[in-house]
Protein backbone atom coordinates (compact mmCIF):
# COMPACT_ATOMS: atom_id res chain seq x y z
CA UNK A 1 0.00 0.00 0.00
CA UNK A 2 1.15 3.44 -0.28
CA UNK A 3 1.25 5.39 2.26
CA UNK A 4 1.51 8.77 3.63
CA UNK A 5 3.47 8.86 7.26
CA UNK A 6 2.88 11.68 9.42
CA UNK A 7 5.12 12.16 12.45
CA UNK A 8 8.48 13.00 12.83
CA UNK A 9 10.17 11.25 15.94
CA UNK A 10 11.75 8.03 17.14
CA UNK A 11 7.94 6.03 16.64
CA UNK A 12 7.45 7.46 13.63
CA UNK A 13 11.04 6.19 11.94
CA UNK A 14 10.27 2.87 13.59
CA UNK A 15 6.97 2.79 11.74
CA UNK A 16 8.75 4.33 9.02
CA UNK A 17 11.40 0.93 8.86
CA UNK A 18 8.97 -1.43 9.70
CA UNK A 19 6.14 -0.61 7.17
CA UNK A 20 9.13 -0.70 4.32
CA UNK A 21 9.71 -4.14 5.66
CA UNK A 22 6.17 -5.32 5.49
CA UNK A 23 5.91 -4.35 1.74
CA UNK A 24 4.59 -0.86 2.24
CA UNK A 25 5.88 1.86 -0.62
CA UNK A 26 6.41 5.21 1.90
CA UNK A 27 5.21 7.93 -0.45
CA UNK A 28 6.26 10.50 1.91
CA UNK A 29 7.37 11.15 5.79
CA UNK A 30 6.62 14.74 6.82
CA UNK A 31 5.83 16.19 10.20
CA UNK A 32 2.44 18.24 9.05
CA UNK A 33 -0.43 16.86 6.90
CA UNK A 34 -2.58 20.02 5.02
CA UNK A 35 -5.32 19.02 2.19
CA UNK A 36 -3.20 20.81 -0.50
CA UNK A 37 -0.75 17.14 0.46
CA UNK A 38 -3.88 15.25 -1.21
CA UNK A 39 -2.83 16.80 -4.90
CA UNK A 40 0.63 16.79 -4.19
CA UNK A 41 1.72 12.96 -3.25
CA UNK A 42 0.39 9.75 -4.64
CA UNK A 43 -0.40 7.60 -2.00
CA UNK A 44 -4.20 5.22 -0.25
CA UNK A 45 -3.20 5.44 3.26
CA UNK A 46 -2.36 8.17 6.12
CA UNK A 47 -0.55 6.94 9.33
CA UNK A 48 -0.62 9.77 11.61
CA UNK A 49 1.34 9.42 14.55
CA UNK A 50 -0.50 12.32 16.78
CA UNK A 51 1.76 13.32 19.18
CA UNK A 52 4.89 13.45 17.31
CA UNK A 53 2.75 15.54 14.17
CA UNK A 54 0.89 18.64 13.48
CA UNK A 55 -2.45 17.32 11.77
CA UNK A 56 -5.96 18.79 12.31
CA UNK A 57 -9.80 16.91 12.39
CA UNK A 58 -10.12 19.13 9.38
CA UNK A 59 -7.62 18.16 7.32
CA UNK A 60 -8.49 14.34 8.05
CA UNK A 61 -11.95 14.94 6.96
CA UNK A 62 -11.24 16.11 4.03
CA UNK A 63 -8.50 12.97 3.38
CA UNK A 64 -11.75 10.13 4.23
CA UNK A 65 -13.67 12.69 1.73
CA UNK A 66 -11.15 11.69 -0.86
CA UNK A 67 -11.49 8.12 -0.39
CA UNK A 68 -8.37 7.74 1.50
CA UNK A 69 -7.85 5.32 4.31
CA UNK A 70 -6.71 6.49 7.81
CA UNK A 71 -4.47 5.27 10.21
CA UNK A 72 -3.66 6.70 14.01
CA UNK A 73 -1.62 5.96 16.60
CA UNK A 74 -2.58 8.35 19.53
CA UNK A 75 -2.53 7.93 23.50
CA UNK A 76 -5.92 7.59 24.95
CA UNK A 77 -6.24 11.53 26.27
CA UNK A 78 -5.31 12.03 22.91
CA UNK A 79 -8.10 14.31 20.66
CA UNK A 80 -7.32 12.47 17.77
CA UNK A 81 -7.88 9.04 19.02
CA UNK A 82 -11.23 9.95 20.14
CA UNK A 83 -12.24 11.48 16.40
CA UNK A 84 -10.85 8.23 15.50
CA UNK A 85 -12.79 5.92 17.52
CA UNK A 86 -16.01 8.29 16.79
CA UNK A 87 -15.50 7.86 12.95
CA UNK A 88 -14.32 4.49 12.83
CA UNK A 89 -11.01 4.91 11.72
CA UNK A 90 -8.63 2.19 12.88
CA UNK A 91 -6.19 3.86 15.90
CA UNK A 92 -3.66 2.40 18.41
CA UNK A 93 -2.35 3.04 21.09
CA UNK A 94 0.89 5.82 21.69
CA UNK A 95 3.42 4.41 22.04
CA UNK A 96 2.67 1.62 20.42
CA UNK A 97 3.58 -1.99 21.86
CA UNK A 98 4.60 -4.81 19.84
CA UNK A 99 0.42 -5.89 19.51
CA UNK A 100 -0.02 -2.82 18.88
CA UNK A 101 2.05 -2.67 15.96
CA UNK A 102 0.97 -6.18 15.16
CA UNK A 103 -2.58 -4.58 15.15
CA UNK A 104 -1.96 -1.32 12.97
CA UNK A 105 0.46 -4.05 10.21
CA UNK A 106 -3.54 -6.18 10.46
CA UNK A 107 -5.30 -3.30 9.52
CA UNK A 108 -3.40 -1.80 6.96
CA UNK A 109 -3.65 -5.53 5.27
CA UNK A 110 -7.49 -5.40 5.78
CA UNK A 111 -7.58 -1.84 3.87
CA UNK A 112 -5.32 -2.90 1.28
CA UNK A 113 -7.94 -6.06 0.76
CA UNK A 114 -10.68 -3.82 0.52
CA UNK A 115 -12.07 -5.09 3.77
CA UNK A 116 -12.17 -1.81 5.22
CA UNK A 117 -15.24 0.27 4.65
CA UNK A 118 -14.21 3.96 2.96
CA UNK A 119 -17.30 4.29 2.30
CA UNK A 120 -18.42 4.11 6.06
CA UNK A 121 -15.46 5.74 7.02
CA UNK A 122 -16.04 8.91 4.72
CA UNK A 123 -19.94 9.15 6.17
CA UNK A 124 -19.22 9.39 9.63
CA UNK A 125 -15.85 11.95 9.28
CA UNK A 126 -17.62 14.11 6.71
CA UNK A 127 -21.37 14.36 8.21
CA UNK A 128 -20.41 13.21 11.65
CA UNK A 129 -21.32 9.91 13.48
CA UNK A 130 -24.85 10.84 14.39
CA UNK A 131 -26.50 11.98 10.94
CA UNK A 132 -24.80 9.07 9.37
CA UNK A 133 -26.18 6.53 11.70
CA UNK A 134 -29.69 8.48 10.93
CA UNK A 135 -29.16 8.21 7.63
CA UNK A 136 -28.84 4.40 7.15
CA UNK A 137 -32.11 3.99 9.25
CA UNK A 138 -34.02 6.56 7.81
CA UNK A 139 -33.77 5.31 4.31
CA UNK A 140 -37.27 4.48 2.07
CA UNK A 141 -36.68 4.24 -1.59
CA UNK A 142 -33.02 2.09 -2.25
CA UNK A 143 -34.20 0.89 -5.60
CA UNK A 144 -34.42 3.62 -8.42
CA UNK A 145 -34.48 3.26 -12.15
CA UNK A 146 -34.43 6.62 -14.14
CA UNK A 147 -35.69 6.38 -17.08
CA UNK A 148 -37.85 8.59 -19.91
CA UNK A 149 -40.33 7.68 -22.67
CA UNK A 150 -38.09 10.12 -25.07
CA UNK A 151 -34.62 9.75 -26.14
CA UNK A 152 -32.07 12.74 -24.86
CA UNK A 153 -34.22 14.30 -22.26
CA UNK A 154 -31.03 13.69 -19.48
CA UNK A 155 -31.47 10.57 -17.99
CA UNK A 156 -27.84 9.69 -17.82
CA UNK A 157 -27.39 12.97 -16.67
CA UNK A 158 -29.92 12.45 -14.20
CA UNK A 159 -28.94 9.40 -13.06
CA UNK A 160 -25.28 10.66 -12.89
CA UNK A 161 -25.74 13.81 -10.69
CA UNK A 162 -28.42 12.26 -8.26
CA UNK A 163 -25.89 9.20 -7.77
CA UNK A 164 -22.86 11.81 -6.56
CA UNK A 165 -25.70 13.69 -5.05
CA UNK A 166 -26.39 10.64 -3.13
CA UNK A 167 -22.42 10.23 -2.54
CA UNK A 168 -21.86 13.26 -1.58
CA UNK A 169 -23.96 12.79 1.04
CA UNK A 170 -22.49 10.09 2.87
CA UNK A 171 -25.01 7.54 1.15
CA UNK A 172 -23.42 4.50 -0.11
CA UNK A 173 -24.54 5.05 -3.63
CA UNK A 174 -24.42 1.89 -6.92
CA UNK A 175 -24.77 3.05 -9.96
CA UNK A 176 -25.83 0.74 -12.94
CA UNK A 177 -25.95 1.57 -16.74
CA UNK A 178 -28.98 -0.82 -17.92
CA UNK A 179 -29.57 1.67 -21.31
CA UNK A 180 -28.83 -0.69 -23.59
CA UNK A 181 -28.93 1.73 -26.33
CA UNK A 182 -26.36 3.58 -25.25
CA UNK A 183 -23.92 3.14 -22.37
CA UNK A 184 -22.39 6.56 -21.36
CA UNK A 185 -21.56 6.39 -17.69
CA UNK A 186 -18.32 5.52 -18.07
CA UNK A 187 -17.21 8.49 -20.11
CA UNK A 188 -19.61 10.49 -17.76
CA UNK A 189 -17.46 9.59 -15.10
CA UNK A 190 -14.31 8.93 -16.82
CA UNK A 191 -13.87 5.58 -16.04
CA UNK A 192 -10.72 4.08 -18.04
CA UNK A 193 -10.51 0.66 -16.22
CA UNK A 194 -13.62 -0.92 -14.94
CA UNK A 195 -14.03 -4.16 -13.09
CA UNK A 196 -16.45 -5.46 -15.85
CA UNK A 197 -19.92 -4.44 -17.71
CA UNK A 198 -23.67 -4.97 -17.57
CA UNK A 199 -22.73 -7.33 -20.89
CA UNK A 200 -19.99 -9.03 -19.71
CA UNK A 201 -21.85 -9.39 -16.49
CA UNK A 202 -24.85 -11.09 -18.37
CA UNK A 203 -22.89 -13.10 -20.16
CA UNK A 204 -20.70 -14.60 -17.11
CA UNK A 205 -23.65 -15.37 -15.52
CA UNK A 206 -25.49 -17.05 -18.21
CA UNK A 207 -22.81 -19.26 -19.11
CA UNK A 208 -22.87 -20.43 -15.48
CA UNK A 209 -26.07 -20.97 -15.52
CA UNK A 210 -26.94 -22.13 -11.79
CA UNK A 211 -30.37 -20.54 -11.31
CA UNK A 212 -30.62 -21.89 -7.93
CA UNK A 213 -31.62 -20.79 -4.54
CA UNK A 214 -27.79 -20.63 -3.41
CA UNK A 215 -26.73 -19.01 -6.12
CA UNK A 216 -29.47 -16.14 -5.15
CA UNK A 217 -28.56 -15.90 -2.15
CA UNK A 218 -24.87 -15.65 -3.03
CA UNK A 219 -25.72 -13.26 -5.87
CA UNK A 220 -25.47 -9.69 -3.55
CA UNK A 221 -22.01 -10.83 -2.37
CA UNK A 222 -21.14 -11.87 -5.69
CA UNK A 223 -22.03 -8.94 -7.77
CA UNK A 224 -20.59 -6.37 -5.66
CA UNK A 225 -17.40 -7.21 -7.07
CA UNK A 226 -18.80 -6.69 -10.83
CA UNK A 227 -18.67 -2.64 -9.51
CA UNK A 228 -16.08 -0.43 -10.16
CA UNK A 229 -15.17 2.05 -7.68
CA UNK A 230 -14.92 6.10 -8.83
CA UNK A 231 -12.34 7.65 -7.54
CA UNK A 232 -11.70 10.84 -5.54
CA UNK A 233 -15.56 8.95 -4.15
CA UNK A 234 -15.56 6.54 -1.98
CA UNK A 235 -19.43 6.10 -1.44
CA UNK A 236 -19.50 5.85 -5.36
CA UNK A 237 -19.77 2.54 -7.15
CA UNK A 238 -20.06 2.04 -11.28
CA UNK A 239 -21.16 -0.93 -13.10
CA UNK A 240 -21.13 0.58 -17.16
CA UNK A 241 -22.04 -0.21 -20.36
CA UNK A 242 -24.73 -2.47 -22.07
CA UNK A 243 -23.54 -1.35 -25.49
CA UNK A 244 -24.48 -4.20 -27.91
CA UNK A 245 -25.19 -4.07 -31.31
CA UNK A 246 -26.00 -7.99 -31.08
CA UNK A 247 -29.76 -7.53 -30.18
CA UNK A 248 -29.72 -11.41 -30.56
CA UNK A 249 -26.90 -12.05 -28.34
CA UNK A 250 -27.28 -15.05 -26.25
CA UNK A 251 -27.33 -13.48 -23.05
CA UNK A 252 -30.25 -11.20 -23.18
CA UNK A 253 -32.55 -13.81 -24.25
CA UNK A 254 -32.98 -15.22 -20.67
CA UNK A 255 -35.70 -13.19 -19.66
CA UNK A 256 -35.98 -15.43 -16.53
CA UNK A 257 -31.79 -15.46 -15.73
CA UNK A 258 -31.88 -11.57 -16.43
CA UNK A 259 -34.55 -10.23 -14.15
CA UNK A 260 -32.62 -12.58 -11.60
CA UNK A 261 -29.35 -10.97 -12.39
CA UNK A 262 -31.02 -7.25 -12.21
CA UNK A 263 -32.35 -8.33 -8.92
CA UNK A 264 -28.83 -9.23 -7.91
CA UNK A 265 -27.71 -6.30 -8.50
CA UNK A 266 -30.52 -4.39 -6.71
CA UNK A 267 -29.52 -6.33 -3.99
CA UNK A 268 -26.06 -5.72 -3.51
CA UNK A 269 -26.41 -2.27 -3.09
CA UNK A 270 -29.16 -3.21 -0.50
CA UNK A 271 -27.21 -5.32 1.03
CA UNK A 272 -24.38 -2.21 1.51
CA UNK A 273 -27.23 -0.23 3.20
CA UNK A 274 -26.83 2.15 0.45
CA UNK A 275 -29.09 3.02 -2.66
CA UNK A 276 -28.93 1.31 -6.51
CA UNK A 277 -29.44 3.31 -9.32
CA UNK A 278 -30.31 2.17 -13.01
CA UNK A 279 -30.32 4.11 -15.52
CA UNK A 280 -32.80 2.34 -17.72
CA UNK A 281 -32.99 3.03 -21.36
CA UNK A 282 -36.41 4.21 -23.29
CA UNK A 283 -37.71 0.83 -24.92
CA UNK A 284 -40.14 -1.24 -22.13
CA UNK A 285 -40.00 -3.91 -24.37
CA UNK A 286 -36.52 -4.25 -23.98
CA UNK A 287 -35.59 -7.30 -21.09
CA UNK A 288 -32.77 -5.63 -19.45
CA UNK A 289 -34.83 -2.17 -19.22
CA UNK A 290 -38.16 -4.01 -18.25
CA UNK A 291 -36.60 -5.92 -15.68
CA UNK A 292 -34.74 -2.70 -14.02
CA UNK A 293 -38.36 -1.21 -13.80
CA UNK A 294 -40.08 -4.06 -12.67
CA UNK A 295 -38.02 -4.50 -9.40
CA UNK A 296 -37.23 -0.67 -8.84
CA UNK A 297 -39.07 0.68 -6.02
CA UNK A 298 -38.91 4.27 -7.72
CA UNK A 299 -39.22 4.96 -11.06
CA UNK A 300 -37.73 8.63 -12.01
CA UNK A 301 -39.28 9.68 -15.17
CA UNK A 302 -37.33 12.36 -17.12
CA UNK A 303 -38.81 14.39 -19.45
CA UNK A 304 -38.47 17.82 -20.98
CA UNK A 305 -41.35 20.14 -20.18
CA UNK A 306 -42.22 20.30 -24.06
CA UNK A 307 -45.04 18.66 -26.15
CA UNK A 308 -43.34 16.03 -27.59
CA UNK A 309 -42.09 14.42 -24.36
CA UNK A 310 -45.79 15.01 -23.04
CA UNK A 311 -47.37 13.01 -25.76
CA UNK A 312 -44.95 10.00 -24.93
CA UNK A 313 -45.57 10.43 -21.04
CA UNK A 314 -48.88 10.14 -21.34
CA UNK A 315 -48.75 7.05 -23.97
CA UNK A 316 -46.14 5.45 -21.79
CA UNK A 317 -48.14 5.54 -18.18
CA UNK A 318 -51.00 4.44 -19.99
CA UNK A 319 -49.07 1.34 -21.63
CA UNK A 320 -47.95 0.68 -18.19
CA UNK A 321 -51.47 0.61 -16.57
CA UNK A 322 -53.36 -1.12 -19.48
CA UNK A 323 -50.74 -3.94 -19.44
CA UNK A 324 -50.35 -4.20 -15.45
CA UNK A 325 -53.94 -3.85 -15.15
CA UNK A 326 -54.33 -7.08 -17.37
CA UNK A 327 -52.30 -9.30 -15.00
CA UNK A 328 -52.77 -7.78 -11.48
CA UNK A 329 -55.82 -6.09 -12.16
CA UNK A 330 -56.57 -2.66 -12.28
CA UNK A 331 -56.74 -1.17 -8.74
CA UNK A 332 -53.30 -2.72 -8.01
CA UNK A 333 -51.97 -1.53 -11.50
CA UNK A 334 -52.45 2.46 -10.25
CA UNK A 335 -51.18 1.36 -7.08
CA UNK A 336 -47.70 0.14 -8.33
CA UNK A 337 -47.19 3.53 -10.51
CA UNK A 338 -48.96 5.83 -8.24
CA UNK A 339 -46.56 4.68 -5.84
CA UNK A 340 -43.05 4.44 -7.84
CA UNK A 341 -43.06 6.92 -10.42
CA UNK A 342 -41.50 10.02 -9.55
CA UNK A 343 -41.96 12.54 -12.47
CA UNK A 344 -38.62 14.67 -12.89
CA UNK A 345 -38.63 17.81 -15.22
CA UNK A 346 -35.49 18.57 -16.30
CA UNK A 347 -34.30 21.46 -18.71
CA UNK A 348 -36.26 23.66 -17.41
CA UNK A 349 -36.49 27.46 -18.29
CA UNK A 350 -38.44 29.93 -16.07
CA UNK A 351 -41.63 28.18 -14.93
CA UNK A 352 -42.81 27.07 -18.23
CA UNK A 353 -43.20 23.55 -16.77
CA UNK A 354 -46.35 24.12 -15.15
CA UNK A 355 -48.42 24.55 -18.14
CA UNK A 356 -46.49 21.57 -19.25
CA UNK A 357 -47.54 19.60 -15.92
CA UNK A 358 -51.31 20.84 -16.47
CA UNK A 359 -51.37 20.17 -19.76
CA UNK A 360 -50.30 16.33 -18.98
CA UNK A 361 -52.43 15.55 -16.38
CA UNK A 362 -55.21 16.99 -18.46
CA UNK A 363 -54.21 14.40 -20.84
CA UNK A 364 -54.18 11.96 -18.34
CA UNK A 365 -57.80 12.93 -17.68
CA UNK A 366 -59.04 12.25 -20.98
CA UNK A 367 -57.73 8.89 -21.08
CA UNK A 368 -59.66 8.49 -17.59
CA UNK A 369 -56.48 7.88 -15.70
CA UNK A 370 -56.43 8.98 -12.62
CA UNK A 371 -53.08 9.21 -10.77
CA UNK A 372 -51.98 12.16 -9.06
CA UNK A 373 -48.93 12.72 -10.33
CA UNK A 374 -46.76 15.62 -9.19
CA UNK A 375 -43.69 17.53 -10.47
CA UNK A 376 -40.92 15.87 -8.46
CA UNK A 377 -38.13 17.13 -9.42
CA UNK A 378 -37.67 20.41 -11.68
CA UNK A 379 -34.29 20.69 -12.66
CA UNK A 380 -33.22 23.90 -14.52
CA UNK A 381 -31.10 24.04 -17.83
CA UNK A 382 -27.44 24.46 -17.14
CA UNK A 383 -25.61 26.94 -18.95
CA UNK A 384 -24.20 25.03 -22.36
CA UNK A 385 -20.55 25.80 -21.61
CA UNK A 386 -20.62 24.07 -18.20
CA UNK A 387 -22.91 21.19 -19.15
CA UNK A 388 -20.38 20.29 -22.07
CA UNK A 389 -17.48 20.32 -19.43
CA UNK A 390 -19.16 17.87 -17.09
CA UNK A 391 -19.12 15.58 -19.95
CA UNK A 392 -16.26 16.29 -21.78
CA UNK A 393 -13.56 17.86 -19.70
CA UNK A 394 -10.63 15.44 -18.42
CA UNK A 395 -12.16 16.60 -14.73
CA UNK A 396 -14.93 13.52 -13.52
CA UNK A 397 -15.38 16.49 -10.92
CA UNK A 398 -16.37 18.48 -13.22
CA UNK A 399 -19.90 16.50 -12.99
CA UNK A 400 -22.44 18.97 -12.17
CA UNK A 401 -23.46 18.66 -8.57
CA UNK A 402 -19.53 17.49 -7.77
CA UNK A 403 -18.20 20.87 -9.52
CA UNK A 404 -20.53 22.66 -7.04
CA UNK A 405 -19.68 21.11 -4.08
CA UNK A 406 -15.70 21.97 -5.43
CA UNK A 407 -16.05 25.05 -6.43
CA UNK A 408 -19.22 26.86 -5.60
CA UNK A 409 -20.01 27.91 -8.95
CA UNK A 410 -22.92 30.05 -8.57
CA UNK A 411 -24.61 29.06 -12.28
CA UNK A 412 -24.75 25.49 -10.78
CA UNK A 413 -26.05 26.23 -7.29
CA UNK A 414 -29.47 26.09 -8.89
CA UNK A 415 -29.51 22.58 -10.61
CA UNK A 416 -27.36 21.23 -7.53
CA UNK A 417 -30.25 21.95 -5.34
CA UNK A 418 -32.87 21.09 -7.38
CA UNK A 419 -30.97 17.48 -7.64
CA UNK A 420 -31.13 17.26 -3.93
CA UNK A 421 -34.69 18.23 -3.59
CA UNK A 422 -35.50 15.55 -6.21
CA UNK A 423 -33.15 13.33 -4.12
CA UNK A 424 -34.94 13.87 -0.99
CA UNK A 425 -38.01 12.24 -2.74
CA UNK A 426 -36.31 8.91 -2.62
CA UNK A 427 -34.12 9.15 0.57
CA UNK A 428 -36.04 11.79 3.13
CA UNK A 429 -32.72 12.14 5.01
CA UNK A 430 -30.88 13.79 2.75
CA UNK A 431 -31.44 17.21 2.86
CA UNK A 432 -30.04 17.23 6.02
CA UNK A 433 -26.23 16.16 5.22
CA UNK A 434 -26.92 18.12 1.69
CA UNK A 435 -27.08 21.04 4.08
CA UNK A 436 -23.78 19.63 6.41
CA UNK A 437 -21.62 19.10 3.01
CA UNK A 438 -22.68 22.62 1.37
CA UNK A 439 -24.56 21.11 -1.22
CA UNK A 440 -27.67 23.61 -0.39
CA UNK A 441 -27.41 26.93 0.97
CA UNK A 442 -27.57 26.81 4.89
CA UNK A 443 -30.73 26.82 6.47
CA UNK A 444 -31.60 29.74 8.33
CA UNK A 445 -31.30 29.00 11.85
CA UNK A 446 -31.61 32.55 13.32
CA UNK A 447 -35.12 32.49 11.83
CA UNK A 448 -36.12 29.76 13.92
CA UNK A 449 -37.02 31.83 16.95
CA UNK A 450 -36.93 31.20 20.40
CA UNK A 451 -38.12 27.45 20.21
CA UNK A 452 -35.36 26.70 17.66
CA UNK A 453 -32.48 24.50 18.55
N1 LIG B 1 -30.37 20.33 -17.16
C1 LIG B 1 -29.60 20.34 -18.26
N2 LIG B 1 -29.04 21.49 -18.69
C2 LIG B 1 -28.29 21.53 -19.81
N3 LIG B 1 -28.03 20.47 -20.57
C3 LIG B 1 -28.56 19.28 -20.21
C4 LIG B 1 -29.35 19.16 -19.03
N4 LIG B 1 -29.74 17.85 -18.92
C5 LIG B 1 -29.18 17.21 -19.98
N5 LIG B 1 -28.48 18.06 -20.77
C6 LIG B 1 -27.80 17.74 -22.01
O1 LIG B 1 -28.70 17.08 -22.89
C7 LIG B 1 -28.04 16.07 -23.62
C8 LIG B 1 -28.73 14.73 -23.42
O2 LIG B 1 -28.57 14.34 -22.07
P1 LIG B 1 -28.43 12.82 -21.64
O3 LIG B 1 -28.35 12.83 -20.17
O4 LIG B 1 -27.35 12.15 -22.38
O5 LIG B 1 -29.84 12.26 -22.11
P2 LIG B 1 -30.37 10.76 -22.24
O6 LIG B 1 -29.58 9.91 -21.33
O7 LIG B 1 -31.81 10.85 -21.85
O8 LIG B 1 -30.20 10.39 -23.66
C9 LIG B 1 -26.59 16.09 -23.17
O9 LIG B 1 -25.84 16.85 -24.07
C10 LIG B 1 -26.66 16.77 -21.82
O10 LIG B 1 -25.45 17.42 -21.51
MG1 LIG C 1 -28.41 8.19 -21.72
Amino acid sequence: MRILLIGAGAVTSRLNVLLAEHGHAIEAQMATFTPQHLELFDFHALVVVSPESTVGQAALTKAAEAGKLIYVVAGAADGLAAWANGVGVPAVAYPPSDVDLDNLLQQIRRGEAGNLAADDQYRRAVLGSDIAARLQSGMSVRKIAVTSPKGGTGKTTVAVNLAVAFALCGITTCLVDSDANAGALQYHLRLDRVNTTMIALLRRELAQNKSDTMAAVAAGANFMNAFTPVEGLPTLRVLPGLVTDDLGDEALQNEERVTEILGGLYESGMSSGGVVIMDVGINPAHVVHRAALRLAEGIAIVIKPEIPDLAETRRWLARMIGSLSASVGKAAAYEFIGSRVKLCYNQVVGDGFKAAHRMLQDALREDKIELALIPNGVLPMVEPRLAAQAVNSERREDVIVWRYKKEKLEELAPFTESIVGFASHFVPAVHESADRVGLIKKTQKTKRGLFGR
